[in-house]
């Protein structure tokens, strides 16, 4: 059967403007082009597990708004399953994104995702309970966050925790986690201090490691692909280079596709190659959720 994957996170309307370059401080700027495209971290990841072929619950809310209306249309048609989104009294989240060529700045408004309560996630604790896989972003209320993990440990069943976009976390929340997936920024948040090289990160995740062992720990690292520590070995696994046309959801598609492996139960060697060719593939076309992969796109 299809892998389960259950999908607790957010729902966004990304409102996409392309320009030649960020404006600076007090600068007004013409922009090129926009784009209502649906996107939130959540949103993205559930499609991106939808199109590798899996049976995807999301969990979350949009409002009862046009873009909310919108956006539960996108999921139906990529088959994510949408009976666990709640449609509340609150405008639909929302992200301002400026792109240009190569990379973005995003401010998001979170709207009804932001009314996510832990008994909201808790009423759907069968779904949590019957996947083979749990995802978490941080673009929820953090009890909801924790909710759900629980959910999903209590029942056995597997977790990976996406700490995006970086919110402070308790010890006790991150070790709800089998998997932890920061991009490089994010885990220089959760390290509190920066690292200037690569041997530098490598002896930050060693601590990390010894700080929570059980836990998988991969960070994201854009064009250089992605470092893991699993037991006593750190293995990078270097993205194949392509035309960059829109990094926005690059980090989704890579979880999605991790999430994917995880709930088929394969190994991590199997799985992080195909995930970082799934972001790689996601870069190279516009928009989060229509760059990601579907599984014959990474043969
Ligand atoms: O990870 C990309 C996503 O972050 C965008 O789709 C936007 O909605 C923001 O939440
Ligand atoms: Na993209």
């Amino acid at each position: 059967r299809k892998p389960r994957i259950a999908v607790v996170g957010s729902l966004n309307m990304d409102l996409v403007i392309s320009l030649q370059r960020m404006p600076r401080m007090g600068e007004s700027l013409q922009g090129d082009d926009i784009h209502y495209i649906s996107g939130g971290k959540g949103a993205n990841q559930a499609v991106g597990c939808a199109k590798l072929g899996a049976e995807v619950s999301m969990i979350g809310a949009v409002g009862d708004d046009g873009f909310g209306a919108q956006i539960m249309k996108r999921m139906n048609d990529f088959g994510v399953g949408t009976d666990t989104i709640a449609v509340l009294e609150a405008p639909t989240g929302t992200a301002a994104i400026l792109h240009t060529e190569g990379d973005n700045c995003i401010v998001v408004v979170p709207g009804a995702n932001g009314l996510c309560s832990p008994e909201s996630i808790q009423s759907h604790a069968g779904v949590i309970a019957g996947a083979d896989a749990l995802i978490v972003q941080l673009e929820i209320p953090l009890p909801a966050v924790e909710a759900a993990l629980r959910t999903a440990r209590e029942a056995g069943v597997r977790t990976i925790i996406n700490p995006a976009p970086a919110v402070r976390l308790s010890e006790e929340q991150i070790r709800l986690g089998d998997c932890f997936t920061p991009n490089e920024t994010e885990f220089e948040f959760y390290c509190g201090s920066p690292a200037a090289s690569e041997e530098q990160l490598f002896a930050q995740m060693r601590s990390w490691r010894d700080r929570f062992p059980q836990q998988t720990l991969i960070v994201t690292r854009g064009k250089r692909g992605i470092s893991c520590l699993d037991g006593d070995e750190i293995v990078t696994v270097p993205a194949p280079i392509v035309e960059v046309v829109d990094t926005t959801g690059a980090g989704d598609s890579f979880n999605a596709a991790l999430c994917f492996g995880l709930a088929s139960g394969w190994s991590l060697e199997r799985t992080l190659p195909l995930a970082v060719k799934a972001a790689s593939h996601s870069v190279t076309v516009f928009g989060a959720q229509d760059g990601m992969p579907l599984m014959s796109d990474l043969a």
